[in-house]
């Protein structure tokens, strides 16, 4: 039997004997489970012959721009500090930011669900720097957290404004088909609508996610002095207005939309635009300063515009001097990170950055 096979099997058995699920509850299963999950099985998915491509996958600057975050970042009275890549997936952004700022004072952890990405990242980053999850982290250090496409896979609630309120859609099956099926919203569910969905139509879907949100404080209440960054597609409630009557979940496979999430378990990813209101929230509730940045602004206060720019003059002396071959290297490095700054594209994704200082409450 294929593990997707298992997945769906297991999956409708528990609604069968516990009744309709929790949307979070299927698309954790979906993303998550040991056995079947999108993230826990198969090849890596952030890959040219994988599912998505991400900044760091495009450019090797993008990973070198955080690397020079991270520097500003760090004090001289922090001897040793942690950089943290949560998600780092193929270690596409790890990599070139280690090149950059050497191992000299810094210390690497990655944390992946991913076994197969786990074992794959212990040889870079070598044994006890690869984790599960930060669980396994000291309840306080000082370094960077960086997430970029990691809140975006969160699991979430799925709500739909109801007059006044909301009700709640769950995953039940018949036959063998899942379906959503309505039933009374939960009070944390109806709390992180009220307080983060912004203006609703009637029938509107939001994806509720408390996930992201609880995670979002939980890496920020274990940073004494230093960030998080996380990076992602999404937006403000205020900017998310417009796609709030469809909702924006979805699915990709092979660089495409997908199936609709019920349809096929395991097999797309399963993804949602973040909420950067309710980030921005978690992060102030654990004393953090917090700012909400453009990518395209983001990287360009760190200097990738510059960096464009020269490669383009190297390009035009190496077209001047016949050498065809370097001049197309040169071109495509920097077609590459100009990508990373389209803003339509990449550089419309949100940045938040939360800085801890030491000293400073947490007000959970
Ligand atoms: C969209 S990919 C991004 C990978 C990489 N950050 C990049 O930008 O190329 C999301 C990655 O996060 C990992 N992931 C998802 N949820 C996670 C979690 N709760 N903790 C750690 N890793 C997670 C997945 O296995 C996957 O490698």
């Amino acid at each position: 039997m294929s593990a997707r096979t298992k997945l769906v099997d297991s999956l409708r058995a528990r609604i069968q004997t516990g009744g309709p699920m929790p949307f979070e509850e299927f698309m954790a299963a979906c993303l998550y489970d040991p056995d079947g999950g999108f993230f826990t099985t198969g090849p890596l998915r952030s890959v040219q012959e994988g599912d998505f491509l991400t900044s760091p996958e495009i450019s090797p600057w993008f990973g070198r721009m955080l690397a020079r975050f991270v520097r500003t970042e760090r004090s001289l009275a922090e001897p040793r500090y942690r950089v943290v890549e949560v998600g780092a997936g193929s270690g596409s952004l790890i990599r070139p930011l280690m090149e950059e700022l050497g191992r000299e004072g810094y210390d690497y952890h990655a944390v992946e669900v991913s076994p197969a990405t786990r074992d794959a990242l212990t040889g870079l980053l070598g044994e006890g720097h690869v984790h599960a999850s930060l669980d396994t982290f000291p309840e306080r250090f000082d370094g960077v957290v960086i997430a970029n496409e990691l809140l975006d896979n969160m699991p979430v609630a799925l709500a739909i404004r109801s007059g006044d309120g909301w009700v709640e859609r769950w995953v039940g099956s018949s036959g063998d088909r899942f379906g959503l099926v309505t039933v009374a919203p939960r009070p944390e569910v109806v709390a992180w609508c009220d307080a983060y969905a912004g203006p609703v139509p009637e029938g509107g879907m939001v994806e509720a996610q408390l996930e992201a949100t609880r995670w979002v404080a939980d890496a920020l209440s274990r940073i004494g002095r230093g960030a998080l960054v996380a990076i992602d597609y999404g937006g403000t409630a205020e900017e998310l207005e417009s796609r709030r009557t469809q909702g924006t979940l979805r699915t990709y496979r092979s660089h495409h939309l997908g199936p609709d999430p019920l349809t096929e378990p395991g097999a797309t990813d399963v993804t949602v635009d973040v909420d950067f209101t309710a980030m921005v929230a978690a992060a102030k509730s654990t004393g953090a300063a917090v700012e909400l940045l453009r990518q395209d602004d983001f990287l360009a206060a760190l200097g990738l515009r510059d960096i464009v720019r020269d490669l383009r003059r190297n390009e035009l002396d190496l077209a001047r001097s016949g050498d065809a071959m370097a001049r197309l290297i040169v071109r495509s490095e920097m077609t590459n990170a100009e990508t990373l700054l389209h803003p339509r594209g990449l550089g419309d994704f949100r940045v938040l950055v939360a800085r801890k200082r030491a000293g400073e409450g947490t007000a959970e």
